[in-house]
């Protein structure tokens, strides 16, 4: 428990974060083949490549977050990434749900799968060197949802494994998203979010979670993305903060944001008004994935000649969200 806390806590502290680069293969192909990028697995290697090996990026990241193919997966020199990683001080996690289905009976809403067989996936992990794990949980606003029931399940199956992890000796990352898709306005997302994490909670102990060896992976307060309302940074911390307030329990380890598909410098100016408006019992900070590595991937277009550029772009992002989650960031540099 011990080690588990002591992870958890270099994951969130220094000012640095989380890098969640762990896109299925379908969808991180999907994204790559808007630039033009082949869908191959020599093409994907050759991004995750790019993207783990920027010179400086353990300066502003304390951890990466792999999917299961590039977790196995070598650079040029046949070195696993996630020796790259650790030797650049990064703690290599791994993703180790399996996507989300429909969930049978209720309309519009989701389940996420992936528990079968997953003690001896965790131990393969661990050995492997991985030291925190990811799950993600799908959360849909709607008219009449979510339902009571999709919470309750998903936040059971998020218990199931964050006490799995745990047992396997890596930090879970228990991500339980209430995306922003939808006309909600940021009233809505905020009830959605407490009655969410509640409930999340309540189960997290009832399963036995050592709190202080895990981290809570959360959205922001928003509103829908169809929803015209404009909210200032302030008002997003405001409610943010109200929120995780009322939901984290004081001895977490720590709470991340994802960044759900807002504009990258957005969701920098939002997480610096978050970490500056409250002073909180856990730390906060974040694990992007869009926010992070859009740029990148908008200059690298599968050319070589464009690495370096591509690399630039992540580390300077990556700069910006270290200087936000201390409360730092004044603006981009120009
Ligand atoms: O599960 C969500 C990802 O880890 C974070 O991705 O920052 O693009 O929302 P995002």
């Amino acid at each position: 428990m011990e080690e588990l806390r002591q992870t958890a806590g270099r994951l969130v502290s220094g000012g640095k974060g989380i890098f969640a680069a762990d896109a299925s293969v379908k969808s991180i192909s999907a994204r790559l083949a808007k630039y033009g990028v082949a869908e191959s697995e020599e093409e994907r290697r050759k991004y995750r490549q790019l993207l783990f090996t920027t010179p400086g990026i353990g300066e502003f990241v304390s951890g990466v977050i792999m999917h299961d193919e590039s977790f196995r997966q070598t650079d040029g020199s046949g070195k696993l990434f996630r020796e790259t990683l650790a030797e650049a001080g990064i703690l290599p996690g791994i993703k180790v749900d399996r996507g989300t289905v429909d969930l049978a009976n209720f309309p519009g809403e989701k389940v996420t799968e992936g528990l079968d067989g997953l003690r001896e996936r965790l131990e393969e992990y661990a050995q492997m060197g991985a030291c925190f794990t990811k799950w993600r949980a799908v959360i849909v606003i709607g008219e009449k949802i979510p339902t009571r029931e999709a919470i309750k399940i998903n936040a059971d199956i998020l218990a199931r494994y964050a006490a799995l992890s745990q047992e396997a000796g890596m930090v879970p990352v228990v991500e339980p998203e209430v995306v922003m898709e939808g006309g909600h306005n940021a009233e809505r997302c905020a009830e959605v979010t407490t009655q969410t994490g509640k409930i999340v909670f309540e189960v997290l102990a009832e399963m036995k979670v050592d709190f202080g060896g895990m981290i809570y992976k959360v959205n922001m307060i928003l509103p829908g993305r169809e929803n015209r309302e404009e909210i200032s940074d302030e008002d997003v911390a405001q409610k943010t903060c109200e929120v995780l307030g009322r939901i984290v329990p004081v001895d977490t380890a720590g709470v991340v944001f994802l960044s759900g598909g807002q504009d990258p410098v957005t969701a920098t100016r939002r997480l610096n008004a978050i970490v500056k408006h409250d002073k909180t019992a856990w730390p906060m900070t974040f694990s992007f994935e869009r926010a992070l590595e859009q740029a990148a991937m908008e200059k690298w277009l599968g050319k070589d000649e464009n690495i370096e550029f591509a690399q630039k772009e992540l580390l300077y992002r990556a700069r910006m969200n270290s200087l936000a989650a201390r409360g730092f960031y004044s603006g981009e540099d120009v």
